[in-house]
């Protein structure tokens, strides 16, 4: 029988440059979508997938994030005091049981891959998830638990993909087709932000992966890539290389890239738009926006 993969690493020890200022003094992972920060919903859809063991890749100033998964007693006495129950609830989902989670710091931002590396000693020899809190994904099967799912098939290493623009797959680690099955596919290669007009396909990998302990193995080589950094594509590809199967999973949902402004504003549109207690509201004012938009055209 298969090992279940129950080990998840978050790096989150990027810069966040391209939130500056706000990213001077909060962890980008701390913005809200709606009520909840971007590492709650990376959190929950790794519960829902059976993660057990939550390892934190974080660097200075990031200690925001390690509060958010503490309990708070005084907050929470205070709200039992008052009879606000529903809220109680709410911060339940923010807590962690004691041991759950480890951090582990990187010292200096030198790539995905060596912020994943950082986590080895935690990994052990398991297979394990990564999961980009930047990729917030909308589905109704949350997209980590449907990757365990196609796993426990096929083994080997999966990573979620899903078809860009052709304007944008240079800023992608792009896939390597060698057969489509459909929701899986086979890959023959993998590059990280193939220059325009070199990419093998349009399938581009999103922040999700299920691997193999052999990835901390390549990555231990601190092999630079694409931009200098230490990249984990090439980590997965010379998997490929060595023979080793590796998979594109076409995940069911939408994802938003709350890395960039555009995204975070996409996602923040669309999850108030799903909150019951603000849609109302929220659609009239929409509505209206558009309507003095035509009009003053
Ligand atoms: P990004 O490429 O989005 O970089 O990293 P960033 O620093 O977070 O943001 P910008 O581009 O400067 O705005 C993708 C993911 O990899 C993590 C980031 O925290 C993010 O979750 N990462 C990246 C690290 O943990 N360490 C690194 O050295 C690089």
């Amino acid at each position: 029988m298969k090992r279940k993969v129950t080990k998840a690493i978050f790096p989150v020890a990027g810069l966040g440059t391209r939130f500056l200022p706000a990213t001077k003094s909060i962890p980008k992972e701390i913005m809200t979508l709606v009520d909840r920060p971007l590492i709650q919903y990376a959190i929950d859809e790794a519960r829902a997938a059976g993660i057990k063991e939550f390892l934190f890749v974080t660097s200075r100033g990031k200690s925001a994030l390690e509060d958010y998964f503490d309990d708070a007693p005084e907050l929470e006495t205070s709200l039992r005091k008052k009879g606000k129950t529903q809220m109680l609830e709410e911060l339940k989902s923010t807590n962690m049981d004691s041991g759950a989670i480890a951090y582990v710091r990187q010292n200096r931002a030198l790539g995905l891959g060596h912020a994943v590396w950082c986590a080895r000693r935690l990994v052990g020899n398991e297979s394990f998830a990564v999961i980009l809190t930047d990729d917030v994904i909308a589905a109704e099967k949350p997209c980590l638990q449907q990757m365990m799912e196609a796993h426990e098939e096929t083994g080997g290493n999966v990573v979620a993909a899903m078809e860009v623009p052709q304007d944008k797959v240079s800023s992608y680690g792009v896939l390597d087709i060698e057969e489509d099955m459909g929701d899986m596919v086979k890959v023959r290669g993998m590059v990280e932000k193939p220059a325009p007009g070199t990419e093998p396909s349009n399938l581009a990998v999103i922040g999700r992966y299920i691997l193999t302990p052999n990835i901390m193995r390549n990555l231990n080589k601190k092999k630079e890539g694409a931009g200098g950094e230490i990249q984990l594509t090439d980590a997965i590809a010379e998997e490929i290389t060595a023979g080793e199967p590796v998979y594109g999973f076409r995940f069911r949902g939408q994802r938003y890239d709350c890395g960039s402004k555009a995204g975070f504003l996409q996602a923040t549109v669309a999850f108030g738009l799903a909150r019951e207690e603000l849609r109302g509201e929220f659609s009239t004012y929409l509505d209206d926006l558009h309507a003095q938009k035509n009009g003053a055209k």
